[in-house]
């Protein structure tokens, strides 16, 4: 008897006490939820009100951000985001931050507002776990973060119609899961990296200096090392040229003050060479300058 209840007693406690755990995790998890989208919301300028007149804060009923304009979250009546759609609502603004604080978000549409600003350079912290991401018809500009390899998870990831300028990481070529990737309409350059995927001409078209394959080979990065090699190799045989006429012209002049010498100062050359001859005279010599120190 006084078993079973002991037992029963240890039941209720546990799972009490898991009911408390979960509550609480449950309960940090969605408060970063909300604090999220009030970040957004804080950040951007919404000229058009749209999140202003469905983003209120002030019912805060389990679930009720999964009500807002935009927002998908895992279950309805759980304050958790799944996804983030707030594409063509006139948001001005940088990147918002404050994402990184939607920790399940799978998905990311800002596409088509007026969004500015480089891309964050430390992306796959903000949106780790994301499968998609379309920042496309906005104004970012500065040049594509590599970090975006670190998004491992990403399937579809649209740039096109922005103001990104330099050349697309290669790392990005690490995005193994990509299906859909487009960066049509920017200020890019350079060749292509490779993608495990069969992407067409229409998903890098104008830009200034995209070449490589689906686009036309490079011809830049043909000629680039060709003109290294020959403006090296101009260097180095200038280099080469300088040294020599260094060279022979330090011969020369050591010819000529050798022929001057020999002409001029044969006497006492010979005088010297003379003295070098007998052990004795260079041992007197030095006895003598030892002396002459000595006294
Ligand atoms: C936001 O909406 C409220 C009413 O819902 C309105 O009074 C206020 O002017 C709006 N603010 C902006 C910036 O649109
Ligand atoms: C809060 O929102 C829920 C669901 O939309 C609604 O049923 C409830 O009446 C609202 N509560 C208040 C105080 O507005
Ligand atoms: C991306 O991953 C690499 C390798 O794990 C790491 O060194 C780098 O710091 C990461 N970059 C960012 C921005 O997280
Ligand atoms: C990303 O970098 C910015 C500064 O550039 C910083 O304010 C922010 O906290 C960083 N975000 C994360 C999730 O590390
Ligand atoms: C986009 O950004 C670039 C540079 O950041 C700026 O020069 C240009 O005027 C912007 N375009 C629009 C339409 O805002
Ligand atoms: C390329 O993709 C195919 C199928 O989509 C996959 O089986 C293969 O492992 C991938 N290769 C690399 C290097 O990721």
């Amino acid at each position: 008897m006084i078993m079973v209840m002991r037992s029963q007693i240890f039941a209720v406690l546990v799972s009490v006490l898991v009911w408390l755990l979960l509550g609480c995790s449950l309960s940090y998890a969605t408060q970063e939820d909300i604090d999220c989208l009030r970040s957004i919301k804080d950040s951007l300028d919404d000229s058009f009100g749209y999140l202003n007149s469905s983003w209120n804060f002030d019912n805060t009923t389990e679930g009720f951000i999964c009500r807002f304009t935009g927002i998908d979250c895992w279950h309805p009546d759980e304050n958790r985001v799944l996804n983030i759609r707030l594409a063509d609502m006139g948001l001005k603004g940088v990147f918002p931050q404050g994402i990184a604080k939607c920790k399940s978000i799978t998905g990311l549409d800002l596409s088509s507002n007026k969004l500015y600003g480089p891309i964050p350079s430390n992306i796959s912290q903000i949106i780790y776990y994301v499968t998609s991401l379309d920042l496309s018809s906005n104004n970012f500009s500065g040049e594509i973060p590599p970090a975006l390899a670190n998004c491992s998870f990403l399937n579809i990831l649209k740039l096109d119609y922005n103001s990104l300028t330099g050349s697309i990481p290669p790392v990005l070529s690490l995005l193994n899961r990509i299906k859909a990737f487009s960066v049509s309409n920017n200020l890019l350059s350079g060749p292509i990296p490779y993608f495990n995927v069969s992407l067409t001409a229409e998903d890098f078209a104008h830009n200034p200096g995209l070449c490589g394959k689906p686009l036309d080979p490079c011809q830049s990065t043909s000629k680039g090392p060709k003109t290294g090699i020959i403006a090296g190799a101009a260097v180095a045989g200038v280099t080469v040229a300088a040294i020599g006429v260094a060279i022979g012209m330090f011969f020369y002049y050591r010819r000529v003050s050798v022929m001057r010498k020999k002409k001029d100062d044969d006497p006492e050359g010979n005088k010297w060479a003379k003295s070098l001859k007998g052990d004795k005279g260079i041992k007197a010599s030095l006895s003598n300058t030892s002396m002459s120190d000595l006294s």
